[in-house]
């Protein structure tokens, strides 16, 4: 029998395996992708740059930019299977599940489906990156009872997705919140559902299975889903007078805010104040500082009282609420980010791979005598 001596609640703090995809730098507090700070990739490049990077490993030339693009562009139409699936779920249906619904059929009609290579498996990330927004919106369109947008080709991502959201182009100012809001979302390292993924394809199972696994695990509330917690929340509290006796009330009866804390950052997520200034920007733009107005009184509540720092999902969460977007498709719009740091880490893990079984204590009861099921 093998000794335990470790155990820790949540895995808090527990090396839980290898990866060269992304760490933060503790002592800068700063979230490092491939090596490079993305306080430079948000100021610099697009998400389809960071993209590349994490499926890649180097940033792209010229050419293997527009190729990347190419490829992105060229797939972004669904086939009549998923759009049969988006028009035939039950109205309600929260976007988070039908994306995982849909996504898993993808797996179906992928041309490299049961090549799980590593070449293929990049093949396979891109297709995802290229569709999933194109669901989310179309989606969100036929459950409006509205005409789904067609994608247009000469948007990069983020304007493509608001595009085929609104049915009009974005301004620049929006396509670029949208921009640094993928970034900032695309990979986080052993997170829930990067592991959930990773465990997935560490049985030799294949990506589309870690994919939906990730979706799956990316939803709740205690992670992806706090943006759209974190705005309903918000709406709550709906002003910035409000904010401080909402945030001392929520604290008194152990609720948890929305939006705060995290596992790796105890003195702040190195991503708020680039998605703050990005919303700060938003309020210029369209004269409503309301939203980051009351995020900032509820955040110096939380760090006056309790020292708990608001996370990404925060800034991004009244963001996007400042661009009209709807709150449902928050947690989705990660999801069209997040697919290269998961795909990424299903090739890492792939590439290396052995299976991902822990082990747990045992608190049931020793043992119990057999009784005879009319004894009982
Ligand atoms: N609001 C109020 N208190 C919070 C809090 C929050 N958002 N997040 C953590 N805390 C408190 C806990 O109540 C706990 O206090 P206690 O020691 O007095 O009991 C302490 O901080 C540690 O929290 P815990 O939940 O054990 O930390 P964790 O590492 O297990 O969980 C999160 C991390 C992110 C799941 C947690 O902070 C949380 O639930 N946040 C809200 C959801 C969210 O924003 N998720 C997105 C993460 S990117």
């Amino acid at each position: 029998m093998v000794e335990y001596p470790e155990y820790s609640p949540g895995l808090e703090g527990i090396i839980a395996g290898e990866s060269a995809i992304s760490r933060i730098d503790s002592e800068r507090n700063r979230l490092l992708s491939r090596g490079y700070d993305l306080v430079d990739l948000t100021e610099n490049v697009s998400f389809e740059e960071v993209a590349y990077l994490l499926l890649h490993t180097d940033l792209p030339s010229d050419s293997q930019l527009s190729d990347f693009g190419a490829q992105l562009r060229q797939q972004r139409d669904l086939t009549e299977e998923v759009l049969a699936i988006l028009r035939s779920v039950p109205p309600f249906t929260h976007p988070m599940t039908l994306l995982r619904t849909a996504v898993s059929s993808l797996g179906h009609s992928d041309p490299d489906a049961g090549d799980d290579s590593h070449d293929a498996n990049v093949r396979k990330a891109i297709r995802l990156l290229a569709k999933v927004p194109t669901i989310l919106t179309t989606a969100h369109r036929l459950a409006l009872g509205q005409t789904p947008v067609e994608p247009r080709a000469d948007l990069d991502q983020a304007a493509n997705l608001l595009y085929m959201l609104r049915g009009e182009e974005a301004q620049a100012y929006e396509a670029e919140a949208m921009n640094v809001s993928l970034i900032l979302y695309a990979e986080h390292g052993f997170n829930a559902s990067a592991f959930a993924a990773r465990v997935t394809v560490s049985t030799l199972s294949n990506l589309y299975a870690a994919i939906t696994s990730g979706i799956g695990a990316l939803a709740g509330p205690l992670h992806g889903g706090a943006n759209e917690a974190a705005m309903e929340m918000l709406l709550k509290v709906g002003s910035v007078e409000n904010a401080r006796p909402f945030a001392l009330a929520a604290m008194a009866s152990k609720a948890k805010i929305m939006g705060f804390g995290h596992r790796e950052y105890k003195s702040g997520d190195s991503r708020v104040p680039i998605m703050k200034r990005v919303a700060r920007q938003i309020a210029e733009a369209t004269g409503n500082s309301l939203w980051p107005d009351v995020g900032d009184a509820i955040e110096e509540t939380m760090i006056a009282e309790k020292g708990i720092h608001p996370n990404v999902d925060f800034p991004c969460a009244y963001a996007y609420y400042m661009m009209d977007i709807p709150i449902p498709l928050y947690t989705p719009i990660f999801v069209s980010s997040r697919i290269s740091g998961w795909s990424a880490h299903v090739v890492e893990q792939l590439d290396n791979n052995r299976i991902i079984r822990p082990i747990h204590h045992y608190t049931g009861e020793a043992h119990r005598p057999y009784v005879p099921l009319k004894e009982r």
